[in-house]
């Protein structure tokens, strides 16, 4: 009896260490870098870049700006575009459609690509795996944003609509002066704001730092919006910012000072935000571009805050990174946890312009190869741990990015600090990669066991239940069981925009895993999802579901009116 008892407890110790075990494998080339990537079937990585230089051609001969990136043959198909998607922003919407909004300026007049900051690109839903077929769809003439825009965010809203917010019209490193575009439109546009923009005082008030603001959707419908180093809640109906506490500590994290953040999970009853920021600089927005340097250190802080009225009242929690870091991407994972990867320990985002950058011709400098976890359910001053991360040997730095894919792994690609592709040999330190790399769990590595999904509806409605065929090895069935919805975000800057995690209540009787979807459509905005389960922290393959009824946006109000603790 005593034995038993020390073996379980044993054996409870572990489970609640258990570290997993990373590691990298390089495969294949991308073609295109990667500067937005996003995970679009169990199969492919859409990639969004310009055309300059890239190896891959499309079928007339022309470079490709746009590829499908296949995870099984890892290998790029090159797609046809119209506009320039070079620094563009995006998200999927309601009706299963990823929509990519504005673009570069006019960079060789009277050659394709056409000037893409007003661009506007359909893609899918591609209903083939093998991305047959799958084809970016541009009526420029007829469907384009209001205004010239680059750098924008573009965030899906409750009704499944495309918030788009801010932005630049010029190439630029600091976003100030008669080329910004500190305003706010939707895609489609809302009734009676046709080829019309809201003008936005907080976006005017976080100038210069000010391109690809982090933007969430709260549980409350409300969009809590992070520029430089201010906050705000934004309500769309209404039209009203809401300003909230400051970063702590001078933080800033928006383009050029490229800090990266999350919606940590939602989990019910009910559903506290609590949002995540990691890295960026504490730099003097003040100081001209020449006096910054490559040298320059970013920050160790990462900073948290609960958007509750209890929160806000507590403010900011600081935690600090074991390295500085700026540039890095942070991938929510199934379990809840945060991967933060690549960047740089010193410098900024945007080509070649502080001092130093001439000579290595990047504004970042100092590569970090080795990725950080954020353990979300771990207590304060335990979370964060490089523990189980291996360390890479590819610098991946401004214009790199890394996704979760729908195998469970994570795709990491791109770098390329420089205007154009610069290929070795060469004088500058970091040239444009197109190698590609999957970071992999041990689990995956060893082929072990995994809970697997057998079958799946493809559709579910706000708050009803729906029931999964799923397999749980034995072994894993001791730990804790999580059915995680998630969307895995339009990547590009830092900056995972519409990146969400919502925990499903659910129960398992034999193969029968019966969840209950959202409660309502500010839980998560109705539109396609990657559902995964987790069990013991060995995660699944995602199997792609709609949530709601996948009619185009704008969907009225869907599910059911809950008690919610949200600003
Ligand atoms: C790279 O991917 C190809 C296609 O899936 C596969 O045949 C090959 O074994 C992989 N190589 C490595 C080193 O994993
Ligand atoms: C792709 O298009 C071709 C020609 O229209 C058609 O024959 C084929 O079935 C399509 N493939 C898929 C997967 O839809
Ligand atoms: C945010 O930046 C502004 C000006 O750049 C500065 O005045 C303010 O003190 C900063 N806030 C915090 C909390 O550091
Ligand atoms: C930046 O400005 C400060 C204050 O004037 C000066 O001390 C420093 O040398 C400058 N650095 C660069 C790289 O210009
Ligand atoms: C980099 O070189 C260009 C061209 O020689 C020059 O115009 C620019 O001022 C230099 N930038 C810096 C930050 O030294
Ligand atoms: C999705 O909705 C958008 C906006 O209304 C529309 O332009 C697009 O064609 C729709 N997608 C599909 C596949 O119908």
């Amino acid at each position: 009896m005593r034995n038993l008892l020390s073996f379980l407890l044993v054996l409870s110790a572990v489970d609640a260490q258990r570290t997993t075990q990373w590691t990298f494998v390089q495969n294949g080339t991308s073609g295109i870098i990667p500067v937005e990537l996003i995970t679009i079937s169990p199969t492919l990585m859409l990639m969004y870049d310009r055309a300059d230089g890239n190896p891959l051609l499309l079928p007339n001969g022309e470079r490709a700006w746009a590829a499908l990136w296949n995870l099984e043959t890892n290998t790029p198909t090159p797609l046809s575009t119209i506009t320039d998607t070079f620094c563009a922003g995006g998200g999927f919407i309601s009706n299963g459609t990823l929509v990519s909004v504005a673009g570069q300026p006019l960079e060789n007049p009277g050659q394709p690509p056409a000037d893409g900051r007003m661009g506007i690109r359909l893609f899918g839903p591609c209903t083939s795996p093998s991305g047959e077929n799958c084809t970016v769809f541009e009526d420029p003439e007829n469907i384009h944003l209001a205004v010239t825009r680059w750098y924008p965010t573009g965030l899906r809203i409750p009704d499944g609509s495309l918030m788009v917010i801010g932005g630049a019209n010029i190439n630029t490193f600091y976003n100030t002066g008669p080329t910004v575009e500190d305003s706010i439109e939707f895609f489609p546009s809302r009734p009676g704001e046709e080829g019309m923009v809201r003008s936005s005082q907080f976006l005017l008030d976080a100038e210069p730092v000010n391109m690809f603001p982090r933007s969430f959707v709260l549980p409350s419908g409300h969009v809590f919006v992070i520029a430089n180093n201010i906050t705000m809640i934004y309500d769309v109906e209404t039209n009203t910012e809401t300003r909230l506490p400051d970063i702590p500590n001078g933080i800033r994290i928006a383009n050029p000072f490229d800090g990266t953040a999350q919606l940590l999970p939602l989990s019910p009853p009910l559903y506290e935000p609590t949002v995540l920021v990691c890295g960026g600089s504490a730099a003097d927005d003040t100081r001209p571009v020449t006096n910054l340097t490559t040298e320059d250190p970013a920050t160790n802080q990462c900073s948290r805050i609960t958007l509750t009225p209890a929160g806000t009242a507590i403010g900011w929690e600081v935690e600090r990174m074991p390295e500085v870091r700026i540039l890095m991407e942070s991938v929510m994972l199934p379990t809840g946890d945060v991967l933060l990867i690549n960047g740089a320990h010193t410098g900024y985002s945007g080509y070649p312009s502080v001092s130093g950058s001439n000579a290595t011709g990047s504004n970042a400098a100092n590569p970090a190869f080795r990725g950080i976890l954020y353990r979300t359910e771990f207590p304060a001053g335990q979370r964060i741990t490089q523990e189980g991360l291996p360390t890479s040997n590819i610098a991946r730095m401004y214009h790199s990015a890394a996704s979760l894919t729908a195998k469970g792994n994570v795709m990491v690609a791109g770098s390329n600090p420089h205007p154009a592709v610069v290929l070795p040999p060469t004088t500058l330190q970091f040239p444009t990669e197109f190698r590609v790399q999957y970071l992999n769990p041990d689990f995956i590595t060893n082929n072990d066991p995994r809970p697997v999904i057998q079958s799946s509806p493809t559709q579910i409605s706000f708050n009803q239940k729906a029931t999964f065929k799923v397999a749980i090895p034995p072994s894993l069935l001791i730990g804790d069981i999580k059915v995680s919805l998630m969307d895995l975000g339009y990547v590009t800057h830092a900056q995972h925009s519409n990146s969400r995690l919502v925990f499903l209540e659910h129960t398992l009787l034999g193969n029968n895993l019966e969840v209950t979807a959202p409660p309502n459509n500010n839980i998560y905005p109705p539109g396609p999802a990657w559902l995964f389960l987790v069990a013991d922290g060995v995660h699944s393959e995602g199997v792609q579901v709609m949530v709601g009824d996948g009619g185009d946006p704008p969907r009225a109000d869907q599910g059911i009116k809950i008690p919610i603790n949200s600003l």
